[in-house]
């Protein structure tokens, strides 16, 4: 596709003028289309351009968003802020916690809505007692052969009602059915901005420890919850914490702590 942007939408443009101080390297350097393919290939194609640390792409649909593991991700026009940023890093893993926690505290602040971090790094809703999925993250390394050390993190945030395959309509949810009001996709946008900046900055200043501590208050399940995965058996044991690295600590009933990655786990 070509590279050339679309003009910004009017809610977009006046959000991100209004809150430009706030917005660190992101400021002046966010792109729009109203459909791409997937905004992180969009976003990976820039940064093989040359585009500076901070530029981010914005669009209303994507034809091929994707999740983890290979999954898509659902992305009708209008249902979602699709979001992808490029930074001048290469730690995918605390690139994503830090977007967990900044992306957690965006939605909150946007919406006032007391949405959670569930293992890996998914945002969801436990309104009633359920976990219902809002949002998520994927980091992704630009393509080999660009410059080195350069990440691309996709940000998939649920805003509006919207029809859904079969297998996502009991696992998700959105901003607007969560809060049964209309949502401000701009504001929720600019808050995202705002977050990923000053916990960016955090991150960059040493503050990993902050990061994973805030990644920790926000995501109760992550301790005290009851989980099963199968390894070359079933296994169950209860959920405690999150190690440095972002793998889940499961006790095992025996008192054994194991150490899961990457997912697979079901909570019952
Ligand atoms: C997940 O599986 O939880 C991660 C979903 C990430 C979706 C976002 S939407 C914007 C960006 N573009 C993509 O194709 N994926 C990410």
């Amino acid at each position: 596709m070509t590279l050339s942007p679309e003009p910004l939408p009017a809610d977009i443009h006046a959000e991100l003028t209004r809150h430009a101080g706030r917005l660190g390297t992101c400021a002046g350097r966010v792109r729009y289309w109203a459909v791409v393919t997937s905004t992180n290939d969009v976003a990976a194609g820039l940064a093989d351009q040359g585009a500076a640390d901070g530029t981010a792409v914005v669009a209303d649909m994507q034809t091929a968003g994707r999740g983890r593991h290979g999954r898509s991700w659902h992305s009708p026009r209008g249902g979602g802020l699709y979001l992808s940023i490029v930074l001048d890093a290469a730690d995918a893993t605390h690139l994503t916690l830090m977007a967990g926690v900044a992306v957690a505290e965006a939605i909150r602040r946007a919406t006032g809505l007391a949405v959670e971090i569930k293992w890996p790094n998914d945002i969801v809703s436990a309104a009633g007692g359920r976990w219902r999925k809002l949002a998520g993250i994927l980091a992704e390394a630009t393509r080999a052969g660009s410059t080195a050390d350069r990440t691309v993190l996709g940000i998939g945030i649920n805003l509006r009602p919207v029809d859904r395959p079969a297998e996502l309509a009991a696992g998700a949810t959105s901003l607007e059915e969560e809060l049964s009001r209309p949502i401000d996709r701009a504001l929720v946008l600019v808050e995202c901005l705002a977050s990923l900046a000053s916990w960016r900055a955090a991150l960059a200043g040493g503050g990993r420890e902050a990061v994973l501590a805030r990644w920790r208050e926000l995501s109760p399940s992550c301790r005290g919850a009851r989980v099963v995965w199968t390894a070359d058996h079933e296994c169950r044991g209860t959920t405690a914490g999150i190690d440095e690295h972002g793998a889940l600590l499961v006790r095992l009933e025996e008192g054994h702590v194991e150490r899961l990655v990457g997912g697979g786990v079901t909570w019952l």
